[in-house]
């Protein structure tokens, strides 16, 4: 080692001699360079395709996605130096972030805001890489991280949820968890887990803290990165094109530097803006201290879980809370190894009679879905009907079985009427689940009052 650092200011002069590791000869300074220089430019390509830069392919949304848990971060970090999670201390802790913090509220609304815009980003995010095909190989492990990542957030809203501690978090928690004790065998253990006891209370309050503030920000740290690298490993993003461009094309290159950078830097600039106004005129909601002796009418599960507290309402509870969504998240990390007819990887919609299929299932589900809901509620009523059978088959397996059949229907329908690849069909019935989805959910959030029943709003 070169012992000679008289060339050196002082203050180098002092660091050398503290951490004599870290000297470096020039030539191996340059060597190091190097090294970071392509590491970095494992996440970040010299060059791109110039056709993956029109907006229209990703609509920025994965760079949203980041620019949002960056703030949910920061924001969450200084959060985390004045809140206490303890019951008779976290509501009080809240209003004095609050009240007296300098920029508290600001901060608290910048979290909460983030934190319910990034699970809609992230799902749109989803529904572009599904559309555009993007889950084809050499992509499709990158969907299955896509996924964890996307429970990650919803896990990490929901454990939000019940830190202020007020009414609407102790309750709708209360709700949630509740909902475990119907899968059968390990409901019960599973809901005393995560409650840490048979109430909600301090563990409870304890447990989510530490899933929020320390498991989940670490598994997102681990999985983020993992997710960008596959990026750059499958060649960049899918490159977008017409449905009669052949696959493989790759086109023109461009430099990143300035091309998509800046690109990045203009998303990142103006979702921040909307992000400051938004938090500047509402309010992160707040209601009184929690109460477990006061439950509200109607008690409603929070935004992102109200599509399933309303199948709740039409399924045996084994169905609504295990047995479908189980179904449909096997489905989601099965979805990228299946044996597709054609390779639609870059085409929105895989073609032309997809577009049209994709419109199909869209008002097919617009009529059949309300349909359902008022024949359910005014109508049918399978438990009644059949006395003698118990109510887990009258109303669980059977209306399940029936509503698999009309899938399979729907499925058989637009594939023959339209003379369909299996993805075109593929894709229509997911459209019409998705749509059904989001139909349950407002049904839920605006159309439920007093005691669940069907109301009108307005
Ligand atoms: C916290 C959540 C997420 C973040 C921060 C994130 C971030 C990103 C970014 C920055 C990109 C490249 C740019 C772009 O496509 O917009 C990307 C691409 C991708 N993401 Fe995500 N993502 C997230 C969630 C998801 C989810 C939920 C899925 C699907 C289940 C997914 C699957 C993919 C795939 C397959 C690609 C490659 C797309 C292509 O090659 O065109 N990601 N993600
Ligand atoms: C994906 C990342 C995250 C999401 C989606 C998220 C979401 C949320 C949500 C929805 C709330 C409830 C806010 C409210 O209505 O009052 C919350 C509260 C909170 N979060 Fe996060 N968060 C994330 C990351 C973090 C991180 C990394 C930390 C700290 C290390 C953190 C610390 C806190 C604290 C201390 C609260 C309680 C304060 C309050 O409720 O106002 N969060 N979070």
């Amino acid at each position: 080692m070169d012992t000679t650092t008289d060339r050196f200011n002082i203050v180098q002069r002092i660091w050398y001699s503290i951490f004599p590791g870290t000297y470096r000869r020039p030539d191996d300074r340059h060597r190091y360079r190097r090294l970071f220089n392509s590491l970095l430019l494992h996440f970040r390509p010299r060059a791109i395709p110039e056709r993956t830069l029109k907006f229209s392919l990703t609509w920025g949304l994965g760079g949203m996605a980041v620019v949002l848990v960056a703030v949910l971060f920061a924001t969450g970090l200084m959060m985390k130096l004045v809140y206490q999670p303890v019951p008779d201390r976290a509501y009080a802790s809240v209003i004095y972030l609050q009240n007296t913090v300098l920029f508290g509220q600001l901060i608290r609304n910048l979290h909460h805001w983030s934190g319910n815009a990034l699970l809609l980003i992230a799902f749109l995010h989803l529904l572009r890489v599904f559309f555009t095909g993007a889950f084809h190989a050499p992509r499709q492990f990158n969907w299955i991280i896509g996924l964890l990542m996307f429970l990650l957030v919803l896990g990490s809203n929901f454990s939000g949820y019940l830190l202020p501690w007020d009414q609407l978090a102790y309750w709708a928690i209360t709700i949630c968890t509740a909902m475990l004790e119907y899968i059968p065998v390990m409901g019960g253990g599973l809901q005393k887990l995560i409650r840490g006891g048979v109430d909600i209370g301090p563990a409870t309050l304890s447990n989510f803290y530490a899933i929020h503030t320390a498991v989940i920000p670490a598994c997102l740290l681990i999985l983020m990165p993992f997710h960008f690298w596959r990026v750059r490993k499958s060649g960049g993003l899918v490159i977008p094109r017409t449905p009669q461009e052949s696959p493989g094309h790759r086109g023109e290159s461009v430099a990143a530097i300035p091309n998509l950078i800046m690109r990045e830097v203009v998303v990142a600039l103006v979702l921040i803006a909307i992000l400051m106004i938004g938090s500047v005129a509402f309010n992160a909601p707040l209601e009184a201290g929690a109460n477990p002796g006061l439950s509200p009418n109607p008690t409603k599960a929070p935004w992102y879980f109200a599509g399933i507290q309303e199948l709740l309402l039409h399924f045996h509870p084994l169905f609504a809370v295990m047995v479908i969504p189980l179904v449909v998240i096997a489905a989601l990390l099965f979805l990228p190894y299946w044996r597709y007819d054609s390779d639609t990887a870059g085409v929105w919609f895989c073609s032309d009679c997809g577009r049209k299929m994709s419109m199909v299932a869209v008002v097919v589900a617009l009529i059949i879905t309300p349909l359902g809901i008022l024949a359910d509620e005014f109508f049918i009523d399978f438990a009644a009907w059949l006395p003698a059978v118990p109510v887990i088959v009258s109303n669980g397996l059977i209306p399940a079985i029936m509503a698999l059949a009309g899938i399979i229907g729907f499925y058989w329908f637009v594939k023959k009427r339209f003379g369909a690849t299996n993805n075109e069909a593929l894709q229509a019935v997911f459209i019409l689940l998705l749509v059904a989805f989001i139909i349950l959910t407002i049904t839920c959030i605006w159309f439920r009052g007093s005691g669940m029943a069907l109301m009108w709003p307005f």
